[in-house]
């Protein structure tokens, strides 16, 4: 960095210093822009080939870059670097690092390139590799859902409205749910992943460059689909973070929602599933407790997410084109994103396989909220009752079940006549929980047998 030490008479000379020298730590970027070091090199090294195709660059110089770069790369790796705030940024710290080791070829790597259009492409890489860490986190979730899925096919639930007992459904449905979800978050990164992959480099500043690159060998190399077709949108556009931030937030919306069912699920009054101890933490004065931390310090990390996707709108809403400063802001919230979205749906994919359903208990609870009063009443139409009516008959039979505490199907046949003269024996095939999942068998529903052909497409789905 200059020395621009402020020289004003006015100020002391020591005010003045320290000034500068908190500026220059302020605007400084490197501290966590290294990150993005491997993508800066491997983008500096299609620079240079490019440069070199087009007599910019002779060959020893290109060799000596290439062999230069290759070791600031082996440093880094290693942990060697030194890493200078005077070098206020990722870039300036390689560039010089460079010059260091190979001379005047460093100093010509700059040729026809800014360090505005090389941020925006390095983010782009390290974005594009960390969507694919992402969905291969996604897919061992999902995995291990569906091989409790069908483990649980057939295991029977109560399925919930307003969190109060409404219909019998199947685990192995429930799980699905979850299952979908994670798909579309899948199909929402692959989409993001298509404006992710256009490149800015060859935009400079801002207005392009007087050299006469060729911004497509570029691109292939870096294994981008094409060139940015506008300089000025190229280094100023942050669209794609914030679609991928976007798509961050939701990924983390389901996972926060799978907690919160997770941690109703474990408590006592549920008591659906066994969560894994390794899981787990105990309570330093409750020596009883068993607490769901992994659920719980999930959905708390839920709004990390939404909020850098808040920080990122924020941050681009009053930008005029093409580059500011701003942009150097972009980095943390999405840095912050990925290792957050990664270590949750890691948690989560390492956790799935180790939860234990409670049948028996979840069977028992779907036995107490008259989960098959819709069943009741869709026997009655089916007797010839119009639906409304048929809903008054099951009121009045719900009645007498919480007035003497007994469930639909342990009501005799005579009590369910008096409400209804068409009832006769069969009703109980309907009110049973087994009758009611497997009455639901179109695609979509719940019955066990559409659950194994759902799982088995999935398995289809996720092999392909
Ligand atoms: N560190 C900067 C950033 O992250 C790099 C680009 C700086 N360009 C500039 N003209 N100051 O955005």
């Amino acid at each position: 960095m200059t020395n621009n030490v402020n020289t004003n008479k006015l100020s002391s000379a020591r005010f003045a210093e320290a000034t500068n020298a908190f500026v220059e730590t302020f605007t400084a970027s490197v501290d966590f822009d290294q990150r993005l070091a491997q993508q800066d090199i491997q983008g500096s090294l299609a620079h240079a080939q490019m440069l070199t195709s087009i007599g910019i660059l002779t060959n020893t110089e290109y060799n000596n870059i290439v062999q230069g770069l290759t070791q600031i790369s082996a440093e880094i790796s290693d942990g060697d670097f030194k890493w200078s705030i005077q070098q206020e940024d990722v870039h300036m710290n390689i560039e010089a690092r460079l010059t260091v080791l190979i001379g005047n070829a460093g100093k010509k790597l700059h040729t026809g390139r800014s360090r505005n259009d090389q941020v925006a492409t390095d983010i782009r890489l390290y974005l594009r590799a960390e969507i694919h860490v992402i969905q291969a986190q996604l897919t061992r979730l999902q995995t291990a859902l569906l091989n409790l899925a069908e483990i649980n096919a057939a295991t029977i639930m109560p399925g919930f409205t307003h969190l109060q007992v409404a219909q019998p459904i199947t685990f192995g449905h429930h799980l699905m749910a979850w299952f979908e979800m994670l798909s579309r978050d899948t199909e929402r990164l692959t989409d993001c992943l298509k404006r992710i992959n256009v490149m800015p480099l060859g935009a400079a500043a801002l207005a392009g460059t007087s050299y006469p690159i060729d911004r497509y060998m570029t691109a292939k190399l870096l294994g981008f689909s094409k060139p940015a077709n506008n300089s000025l949108d190229a280094v100023s556009d942050r669209d794609f973070a914030i679609e991928f931030v976007s798509a961050a937030s939701l990924i983390m919306l389901h996972l926060s929602r799978f907690s919160e069912e997770l941690v109703l699920w474990t408590s006592a009054q549920f008591d659906f599933i066994e969560m894994p101890d390794e899981f787990c933490t105990g309570s330093s004065i409750m020596p009883q407790k068993k607490n769901p931390d992994v659920p719980e310090l999930v959905r708390g990390k839920s709004g990390r997410v939404t909020g850098n996707l808040m920080s990122l709108l924020m941050l681009m809403k009053s930008q005029p084109l093409a580059y500011n400063k701003d942009n150097q802001e972009d980095k943390e919230p999405l840095f912050d994103s990925v290792d957050t979205v990664i270590n949750c749906l890691r948690a989560f994919a390492d956790m799935m396989p180790k939860i234990k359903s409670k049948p028996e208990n979840m069977y028992q609870a779907t036995k107490q909220g008259f989960a098959t009063a819709t069943d009741l009443a869709d026997y009655l139409v089916r007797k010839g009752l119009a639906f409304r009516d048929a809903h008054e008959v099951v009121g009045q039979a719900v009645r007498l079940g919480l007035d003497t505490q007994r469930d639909l199907a342990e009501l005799s046949l005579t009590e369910l006549q008096s409400f209804a003269n068409v009832i006769e024996k069969d009703v109980f095939a309907s009110l049973s929980l087994e009758g009611s999942v497997a009455a639901r068998k179109h695609i979509g529903g719940t019955a066990p047998e559409t659950v194994l052909k759902a799982i088995e497409q999935a398995r289809l789905q996720l092999n392909n």
